[in-house]
């Protein structure tokens, strides 16, 4: 009981920093709306010249910042900036640049408070003296009257007065950046890590870390997120399959790493020769099991699938299944039943993974863990295609087509190619009555993966 809330907490927690959205981030972001105005920053600029206009274009006259932030000898800022707006010349008592040390141009929320908050650079200034400042401060101020056609800054006054106090009274806490990434403990040492679109797993032993698939969307974010929860080395790298969006990130890791992989994963890396992909160090036919420290993978391969080599990877302790490019949990596949190398062995590959004791899966893709029953979905769906693709060509060969709905004018193999697209169409339209509202993704996918099955009962497959 104790556990499971420490786990759901967790989660919470970890969920929010995925989104981005900390509770502090929400008080400084009206505060970074106003600083980063043109009004603002056109003297608050890092470059040794101050800027003009929304378009924030380098000053004229080649007016210079100067050694005091207050012009060059010569051309100082009071030659034609006195204490009041005075024709197309803004003014306010002390008219001059912000010293270097106050620069925001090009800082993000995170790096802009903590500048305003360091002592060291804001002029020696507390939390109530950066308020009082942005209160009275007549150069602040000008930012709501700035004359001639400028544009005020875009927010009230009242409204900037009352987020700012909002701010120091809660702290003035910063926003902590977004890690970019979703961190689980499954059980026992085995984490899930996913940035949304892509996921997978990585096994913390008490000899070192087994990463499994380097996938280079997270990239060094891979490293920081082991880091956050072990010191120990990475040890072992476990690639899936070949294909580059799901290990392409293994050369960003330790160069001793074991790199394990299925033999016919390894002789088409060894052909491609892509330095991303560094070529397996240890490799097997069918079955591996791979003990480190206290942990153990297991690693089969039944045959092709999604691709050739493409493996089960299984945690017996934890009871976790990987398998990666087959199942989807609550979407379609990506088109093409998941750029699938083999129908059959597509299906087959389902069939095999139900074979395993586990409660939790990891398919590689989309925003969540899969179950068994994600499995069975999608085996149904596989298996719906095949059999309504069939229905769908056998309801109209192609002879009959051109019988029936042949365009005269067109060359008959184009007319192949329309015959091909209406039984898309047909195949399309009967699964999406049952499968929409099963799995996310209907509109983009449904049609493709018509089209697949219909091409794969053309050139290959036994009907079903
Ligand atoms: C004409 C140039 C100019 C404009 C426009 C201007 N500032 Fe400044 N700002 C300065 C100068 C000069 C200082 C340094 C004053 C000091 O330290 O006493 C400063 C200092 C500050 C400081 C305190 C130091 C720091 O950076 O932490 C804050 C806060 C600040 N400005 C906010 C604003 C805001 C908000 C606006 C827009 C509404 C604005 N400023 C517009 C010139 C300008
Ligand atoms: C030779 C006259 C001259 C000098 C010297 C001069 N300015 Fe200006 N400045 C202007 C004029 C005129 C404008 C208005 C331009 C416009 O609106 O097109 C202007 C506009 C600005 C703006 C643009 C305000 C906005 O948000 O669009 C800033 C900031 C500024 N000056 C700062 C300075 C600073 C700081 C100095 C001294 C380092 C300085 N200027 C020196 C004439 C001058
Ligand atoms: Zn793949
Ligand atoms: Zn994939």
């Amino acid at each position: 009981m104790f556990k499971a809330l420490v786990r759901l907490l967790s989660r919470v927690i970890v969920g929010a920093l995925f989104a981005g959205v900390v509770h502090a981030a929400d008080d400084f972001a009206p505060l970074y709306q106003v600083l980063t105005s043109p009004r603002c920053l056109n003297c608050h600029t890092a470059t040794a010249f101050p800027r003009q206009g929304d378009e924030r274009r380098v000053h004229d006259f080649k007016v210079a910042r100067g050694p005091d932030d207050h012009g060059a000898a010569g051309m100082r800022c009071a030659t034609c900036h006195t204490d009041h707006n005075f024709g197309a010349a803004p003014g306010a008592p002390h008219w001059g640049m912000a010293p270097l040390s106050m620069a925001w141009e090009g800082l993000n929320p995170t790096q802009l408070c903590e500048r305003l908050k360091d002592p060291q650079q804001n002029g020696q200034r507390s939390i109530a003296q950066l308020v009082d400042h942005m209160q009275n401060d007549p150069l602040v101020a000008w930012g709501w009257s700035p004359g001639s056609n400028r544009k005020p800054v875009p927010m009230a006054k009242d409204d900037f007065v009352q987020a700012l106090k909002l701010w120091a009274e809660h702290g003035a806490p910063c926003p902590q950046p977004a890690v970019g990434y979703e961190l689980r403990e499954l059980r026992g040492g085995l984490y899930w890590l996913s940035d949304g679109a892509y996921n997978t797993m990585f096994l913390v032993s008490s000899k070192g870390v087994i990463v499994i698939d380097p996938l280079p969307t997270l990239g060094p974010r891979y490293m920081q997120a082991i880091r956050s929860v072990t010191d120990l080395p990475v040890t072992h790298i476990v690639y899936s399959h070949e294909h580059t969006d799901h290990i392409g990130g293994a050369s960003l890791f330790p160069k001793g790493a074991q790199i394990i992989a299925q033999v016919d994963t390894a002789k088409a890396l060894a052909r491609i020769a892509d330095p991303r992909r560094p070529v397996p160090t240890v490799t097997f036919a069918k079955d591996y099991t791979l003990t480190v420290g206290d942990q153990t993978l297991q690693l089969s391969y039944q045959g092709i699938n999604h691709s050739a080599g493409n493996v089960f990877i299984y945690a017996p302790r934890q009871k976790v299944l990987m398998l990666v490019d087959v199942v989807y949990p609550g979407y379609m596949p990506y088109p093409q039943l998941g750029v699938t190398a083999d129908i059959p062995g597509y299906v087959q590959a389902h069939r095999d993974a139900l074979a395993f004791d586990f409660t939790d899966f990891v398919g590689g893709h989309v925003d969540r863990l899969g179950t068994r029953d994600d499995v069975q979905t999608s085996l149904a769906f596989a298996q719906d295609v095949l059999a309504t693709a069939q229905h769908s060509v056998d309801a109209l060969s192609f002879p009959q087509y051109l019988q029936q709905k042949r365009n005269p004018g067109l060359q008959t193999w184009f007319a192949h190619d329309e015959y091909e697209k209406d039984r898309v169409a047909a195949c399309e339209s009967s699964l999406r009555g049952r499968w929409e509202s099963r799995l996310k993704g209907a509109d983009r996918f449904l049609a493709s993966h018509c089209w697949t099955a219909i091409v794969g009962l053309a050139i290959s497959l036994a009907p079903p």
